[in-house]
């Protein structure tokens, strides 16, 4: 099994690392293309390159190579790598690859390529990095009948959500997160959602059988969750993180990702720091939990290595069909509303007037003491209503000449304790 590197960075110098680790003879790296390729053969990883092997920056020389089985795709993006693998595809050779973005929103056209060819397009690592999540519903979940997947794949909006549960500000904990390597200069994919929800569509694909549109998943920011919110959530037995859900039933997918506000008595509230979780539910074998590292070029690496040690030894993957479906955004759940007002009278009042309007019942009201009236935060639970009913409601509320900030609307997941049989 001969390979192609494309990209020698933070994954594909791993990868390297792990491949020369499994001591395994019969695969071995040909090939590596990256620009700058002499930067790269200084790298302290190019030791575990196999001595031989072409460094070159012209891509053609891997996809036109003779003596490549396998591309293995690690450097990111869209484009050029689409047309890249493309081209891989089209000569015959296998594929794997890490990249979220490219299979969320172009996986059916490159599957029914490799379909075509009659060769393997694997992406093991392109959610929850070493977490075995892929594999796992495609192979060991494929004969359940899945109903719903949620939890976190993003670690930068983990890292930062519980490091705020333990006391840290938003602004402080995000430095430390770029700091440290885990967040982007500009957070905005990571913290408003669009990494979550690519990865999110890709699950969807493999669980539900849903082709979704990445661009249909409403994704809400987490940048808007404050100190104050990880109190009240603390009351209600709850926390706040990330969470990606994807639900089927009766034909219709209702996705979304945002902070939600999660029972402690469930796993997703458990994940720390740069940790992933995903559930699986599914009708005959109900709950799954998936957890690990979800990033990082390791543990990344190692699902990589998976895939192409699959692909060498022949192993049959399971085709799972899948179909274009739309996406509904909204769901029946209690949610969270987090106001903060210059105190005035009559202000519950006119808050529960506009609730009232859109027919959403109110279920606690809570307001800790302690805080000046100019800027006092209060929160208010809803009975499970349609968030979409919610809308108007809020933007009626943030009109409200007492608002000092937009209100926090959050749904809160339900812990679901169904038993099977
Ligand atoms: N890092 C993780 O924890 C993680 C986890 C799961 C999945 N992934 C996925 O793994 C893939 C690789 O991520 P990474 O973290 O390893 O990224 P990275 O460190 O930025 O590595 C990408 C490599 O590709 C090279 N490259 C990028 N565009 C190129 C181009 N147009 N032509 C030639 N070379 C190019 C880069 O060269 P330069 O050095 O010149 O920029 C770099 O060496 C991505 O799809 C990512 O989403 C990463």
């Amino acid at each position: 099994m001969r390979i192609g590197l494309l990209g020698f960075g933070t994954v594909g110098s791993a990868f390297a690392e792990v491949l020369a680790a499994s001591g395994n003879e019969d695969v071995r790296i040909t090939h590596v293309f990256n620009r700058g390729v002499e930067r790269k053969r200084g790298h302290e990883r190019a030791k575990f390159v196999a001595t031989g092997a072409v460094w070159t920056e012209r891509v053609e020389d891997v996809l036109e190579a003779a003596d490549v089985d396998v591309v293995v795709e690690l450097m990111g993006g869209l484009d050029p790598v689409e047309g890249w693998l493309r081209a891989a595809l089209g000569a015959g050779k296998h594929v794997v690859t890490a990249n979220k973005q490219l299979i969320a929103y172009r996986g059916a056209e490159l599957f029914a390529l490799a379909a075509e060819k009659g060769v393997q397009l694997l992406y093991g690592a392109a959610v929850a990095g070493g977490v075995p999540v892929i594999p796992g519903i495609a192979q060991g979940l494929s004969g359940d009948v899945i109903t719903r997947i949620s939890g976190i794949v993003n670690g930068t909006c983990n890292f930062i959500l519980s490091s705020m549960e333990g006391g840290a500000d938003y602004g402080e904990v995000l430095a430390k997160a770029q700091a440290a390597g885990y967040a982007e200069a500009n957070p905005s994919a990571d913290v408003d959602g669009f990494d979550a929800r690519a990865k999110l569509c890709v699950l969807a694909r493999l669980a539900l059988h849903a082709e979704i549109d990445p661009e249909q998943v409403p994704a809400q920011t987490i940048s808007t969750i404050s100190a104050v919110d990880f109190a009240y959530a603390k009351e209600l037995g709850c926390t706040v993180r990330q969470v990606s859900r994807a639900e089927i039933a009766d034909g219709v997918v209702s996705a979304s990702v945002g902070p939600m506000l999660v029972p402690k008595t469930s796993p997703i509230a458990w994940s720390r720091g740069t940790q992933n979780m995903v559930v699986t539910s599914g009708r005959f074998g109900g709950d799954v939990v998936f957890s690990g590292h979800g990033a990082g070029g390791h543990p990344t690496a190692v699902a990589v290595m998976s895939d192409v040690r699959a692909i060498a030894e022949g192993s049959v993957q399971v085709r799972l069909p899948a179909k274009k479906m739309k996406v509904v955004g909204d769901v029946v759940a209690p949610h969270y509303l987090r106001f903060v007002v210059a105190d005035e009278p009559g202000i519950v009042a006119a808050i529960a007037g506009s609730l009232a309007k859109v027919g959403a019942n109110i279920d606690s009201i809570l307001q800790h003491r302690g805080f000046g009236g100019d800027r006092l935060p209060f929160v208010v639970t809803t009975e499970p209503c349609l968030s979409s009913t919610l809308k108007g409601a809020v933007a009626e509320m943030a009109a409200m000449k007492f608002m000092v900030e937009p209100p926090v609307c959050l749904q809160m997941l339900v812990v679901d304790d169904r038993d099977t049989d």
